[in-house]
């Protein structure tokens, strides 16, 4: 049986909670290590789902990946193998990440056609386009992908939209490639920071990161190291927006306030109370998070970052379910990330849809109700209203929240939460009449 989240609502949380590394910086750089011939030590990896399945890639590529708590070591000097495995790549989109350090290390690559949450076509032309200018050939036949290079050399390279993937795929990429590699209209998310970081303390040149130009120098190999992952800003934006949807307070440590400044400031419209406090490590600083009162409408326009996070949507419409007024949210990045909408309904939510755009009406109270994940942020976002709904609810499709989310459970319920997981599955009371 596989396991149910059951919630008992409408209870403040109060507390304090750890903030783990980033779960899309840690995949970017784990893949990035497949170009390092030596041993790489990464710290605050988290553990969850994605990063099990990125480990179980590099080893099955051959690479040596060994894990004691959130410290991981990655030696990839005997990677051999060109074929990523399908099941895996299957799995998570991400794993596909792997083709461009194939390719640069060994000259050819094979890999299937993606998975990954379904919020969207999500196609890989960017990807695709990229390792062509930096010198590949590059296939598509019967759902996977084949490159092949006698050497990859610096390239322009244009994306149409900031995709993330590619920015970080074709960056990674470019390190090993004779010559000067330019990514005009690049994603400047903090993890593209993060990333081009890691992979300049191993000895690449890079510049620009964080701005829409992406400049990469090629050099001859990369070095071992040591590295710290970033704080996940969609971790905590998660637990900030469950200590507003319950009128709680609550302490996240391991923020770093700037990353999550559109979802800081968004909130502030909503009148939450957030202040942070920033430490010398990451780790150490702070976000308070204080709702008195209920929340007040406030419109959402997800965008490539600075933007509104997309992956913030989904939690933040629970939150605006509940808020005074009526509020229009649209995604801009991903064309049908609105699939759990169906879900929150269930929960008493007055959610419109039209195209990439809701209209969510704020309801006084939502009730408990037996609910599934679609996937991984939807279940974040059911999670947080489960816990503001008056009543009992169960929360299935839990492999999503895995994925993305270390130990929620037990961290939601140290704030005082009444949450269980359990194979068990409970009889479900009749939704509670406030
Ligand atoms: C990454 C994040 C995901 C986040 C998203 C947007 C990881 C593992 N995942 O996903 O959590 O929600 O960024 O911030 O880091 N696109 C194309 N062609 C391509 C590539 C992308 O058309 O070759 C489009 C996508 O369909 C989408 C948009 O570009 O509409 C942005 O996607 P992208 O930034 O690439 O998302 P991911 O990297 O998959």
């Amino acid at each position: 049986m596989a396991d149910k989240v059951y919630i008992s609502g409408a209870k403040p949380l109060r507390g304090e909670v750890q903030i783990g590394g980033s779960k899309n910086s840690t995949l970017a750089i784990m893949a990035a290590c497949l170009l390092v011939p030596g041993e790489v030590r990464l710290s605050h990896v988290p553990a969850i789902g994605d990063i099990r399945t990125m480990a179980a890639m590099l080893a099955a590529l051959g690479a040596r990946v060994e894990r004691r708590g959130h410290e991981m070591c990655i030696d990839a000097t005997c990677f051999r193998a060109a074929e990523a495995p399908e099941e895996l790549v299957r799995k998570m989109r991400a794993s596909f990440y792997v083709l461009g350090p194939m390719l640069a290390r060994w000259g050819r690559a094979r890999a299937a056609l993606p998975g990954g949450c379904d919020i969207g076509t999500r196609p890989v032309d960017y990807h695709m386009r990229g390792l062509r200018a930096l010198g590949a050939e590059v296939e598509i036949d019967r759902g996977f992908i084949t490159a092949r290079t006698r050497g990859l050399t610096g390239g322009r390279i244009y994306l149409d939209f900031p995709s993330c993937g590619a920015t970080s795929h074709l960056m990674t990429t470019a390190c090993l490639a004779r010559g000067v590699t330019t990514i005009e209209n690049a994603a400047s998310e903090p993890e593209i920071t993060d990333l081009a970081e890691f992979l300049t303390r191993m000895g690449a040149q890079i510049h620009g990161q964080g701005t829409s130009t992406i400049t990469v120098q090629g050099v001859d190999r990369l070095h071992g190291g040591e590295y710290t992952v970033v704080p996940d800003r969609m971790e905590a934006g998660t637990y900030a927006v469950a200590a507003a949807i319950t009128g709680g307070a609550v302490t996240l440590r391991g923020v770093v306030p700037e990353h999550l400044q559109p979802v800081i400031m968004k909130m502030r419209e909503m009148g939450v109370s957030l202040t942070s406090r920033t430490a010398l490590d990451p780790y150490d600083s702070e976000l308070r998070v204080h709702a008195a009162g209920r929340p007040k409408a406030v419109d959402i326009l997800a965008m490539p970052h600075p933007g509104f996070p997309t992956d913030m949507q989904q939690p933040v419409m629970a939150l605006l379910s509940l808020c005074e007024g009526s509020a229009v949210i649209t995604d801009r990045v991903f064309e049908s990330r609105f699939k759990y909408v169906a879900e929150l309904r269930r929960m008493g939510a007055d959610i419109r849809l039209d195209g990439r755009t809701a209209v969510v009406r704020g309801v006084e109270k939502l009730t408990g109700a037996s609910v599934r994940a679609t996937d991984l942020r939807a279940g974040a976002a059911l999670i947080v209203a489960a816990l503001a709904a008056r009543g009992d609810s169960e929360i299935s499709g839990l492999e999503h929240l895995d994925r993305g989310y270390e130990d929620m459970s037990r961290k939601l319920s140290a704030l005082g939460a009444e949450i269980e997981r359990t194979a068990t599955t409970r009889p479900m009371p009749a939704a509670v009449e406030a």
